[in-house]
């Protein structure tokens, strides 16, 4: 099976439909969702329909949840909270009920999805080192776990002897008696100074984890938000390269 796992849409409809274009090509079977496919950008009710369309499971990003107060803005910085208000205003209610109705964690084939953490996934913190990936380890009772959250892809690794790195590649062969954490970046609002959107393909026959980036219209994308009368620096910051 071919699975199509992306994450952190953020209302960026050309970025994800850049990224809908290049799995057309990919062979894919089925597609899986990390959850925030709303927030910062100008188009989350266009968004949420593409996601639903293609995705057989998208799983609740903490800005999904905090447009339909699942999770209190209070937790954002000023921009994002701005940005979740603005959704919150502009989303017609059948994006919200499909909001609502995303659940954590979702398990599937041998291999589990969360935004965040196995830990606390309701808390949506955030694994950016192997220390912060102890816990979400130890839960993890199947070797495989895609996560999202903090737009930066890479590759969490614990050996059978219980010792975890990081890998900054985008290619990985899974190996049965090891346990990974892989995050598979964002579409919409990449952070590690590349703005080419990410992807990721998990084939669970030949065991190959691929990360995988493509340009996309992000003058538009950048346009969009600033003339939605979102926070100009939301715009500014999907052609940042430092
Ligand atoms: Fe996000």
């Amino acid at each position: 099976m071919r699975y199509a796992i992306f994450s952190d849409i953020h209302s960026n409809l050309e970025a994800l439909e850049a990224v809908l274009e290049a799995y057309q090509k990919e062979g894919i079977d089925k597609y899986l969702c990390i959850g925030d496919v709303v927030g910062y950008g100008a188009d989350p009710q266009t968004c949420i329909d593409k996601v639903n369309s293609v995705a057989m499971i998208t799983v609740a990003g903490n800005h999904d949840w905090a447009v339909v107060d699942l999770f209190p803005p209070d937790n954002f910085n000023p921009l994002p909270k701005e940005a979740i208000f603005w959704t919150k205003k502009h989303l017609p209610e059948n994006g919200k009920a499909f909001l609502r109705a995303l659940k954590l964690i979702y398990v599937i084939e041998n291999f589990v999805l969360v935004h965040s953490s196995l830990d606390n996934p309701q808390n949506f913190n955030y694994l950016t080192n192997v220390c912060d990936c102890a816990a979400s380890f130890e839960l993890l009772k199947s070797n495989v776990c895609f996560i999202g959250h903090t737009h930066v892809p890479g590759i969490f690794i614990q050996d059978k002897q219980g010792n975890s790195y990081y890998e900054n590649q985008d290619y990985i062969e899974i190996e049965p008696q090891n346990k990974y954490i892989i995050n598979v970046g964002s579409v919409g609002q990449p952070r590690d100074s590349n703005p080419a959107a990410v992807y990721c393909i998990y084939d669970t026959d030949k065991k190959q984890v691929q990360i995988k980036r493509i340009d996309y219209d992000v003058q538009t994308a950048r346009k969009k938000i600033i003339e939605a009368g979102l926070p100009r620096f939301l715009g500014d910051r999907l052609i940042l390269r430092k």
